[in-house]
């Protein structure tokens, strides 16, 4: 039997379980993906145990998606770019971590809009999730990234962090924009709504929340009432484990609506 787990602390959150499972379900494969609560203090032992127990990798979640980078053997070159990574494949001496984060956003925004890299895009936020999108973006070849921080100099230090980036005022200009994105938890279930005016969007410009819960925050609504296309925030989630199954399971996996099913079930 293959296994693979997801660890971090809190973990009983974590949708991943449950996207594992229903490709595990649908391919017939012998194995089983865990959620694992593991404390920072446990992280070096847990990541040496998993291999002898049988193991083939891990993702990872907050708070140990930085630490887990300074432990691994390898990393990828985005993993090292955004650093931090969510997705350990165990090896002879040590494990190999990548970032499949940025993978997962351009894969979501190529499915759910006709997204194309050549015009500026608005990144709202500058924390850990906004440069892997970054990281994204500019490895699709976007001639401008503009990122609209609340604390600007956060906004600042990521886009020295990286080329063809700009910080911005955190009510951004959007003007000849092809893409706006939120990255923030604005919007989330319990949290204030982000308010972002879209006056001045490009009627083609697509819109994309991370935030998956609820699936169309206020931002959604607001780009779909004016016309905007919108991607949500579930396609990154489960496009992002796409290459982790692949490397412990032995198969690619589809992101199809029975696995969106399955995940908000
Ligand atoms: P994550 O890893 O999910 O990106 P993070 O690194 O804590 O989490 O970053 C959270 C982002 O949401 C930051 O850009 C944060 O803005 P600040 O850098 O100013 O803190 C943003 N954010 C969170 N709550 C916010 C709020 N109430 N208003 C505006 N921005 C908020």
């Amino acid at each position: 039997m293959r296994l693979a787990a997801v660890i971090g602390d809190p973990i009983a959150h974590s949708r991943s379980p449950r996207l594992h499972g229903h490709w595990l379900r649908r391919h017939g494969i012998d194995g089983a993906y865990v959620p694992l609560r593991v404390r920072a203090r446990e992280l070096e032992d847990v990541l040496r145990m998993l291999p002898r127990l049988g193991f083939a990798g891990c993702n990872v979640t907050l708070p140990h998606k930085e630490a887990v980078l300074r432990l691994a053997a390898e990393a990828t070159p985005r993993a090292r770019r955004i650093g931090a990574a969510n997705t350990l494949t165990f090896r002879d001496g040590g494990f190999e971590a990548d970032n499949t984060d940025a993978y997962g956003f351009t894969e979501s925004l190529r499915a759910g809009a006709a997204w194309r890299a050549d015009r500026p895009a608005v990144v709202l936020g500058a924390g850990g999730a906004a440069r892997g999108v970054v990281d994204a973006l500019v490895e699709a070849g976007v001639p401008e990234v503009r990122i609209a921080n609340r604390t600007r100099a956060k906004a600042e230090a990521l886009a020295e962090a990286f080329p063809r980036c700009v910080a911005v005022g955190w009510v951004p200009p959007v003007e000849g924009a092809g893409l706006l994105v939120n990255t923030t938890s604005l919007g989330m279930t319990g949290q204030p709504a982000l308010e972002v005016p879209l006056d001045g969007l490009p009627a083609d410009a697509v819109v994309c929340d991370i935030v998956y819960t609820p699936l169309e925050t206020p931002l959604l609504k607001a780009a779909r009432a004016r016309g905007n296309p919108a991607v949500d925030g579930l396609g990154m989630l489960l496009h992002q484990a796409v290459p982790g199954f692949e490397r412990w399971f032995g198969l690619r996996p589809e992101v199809d609506d029975a696995l969106r099913r399955a995940v908000l079930g």
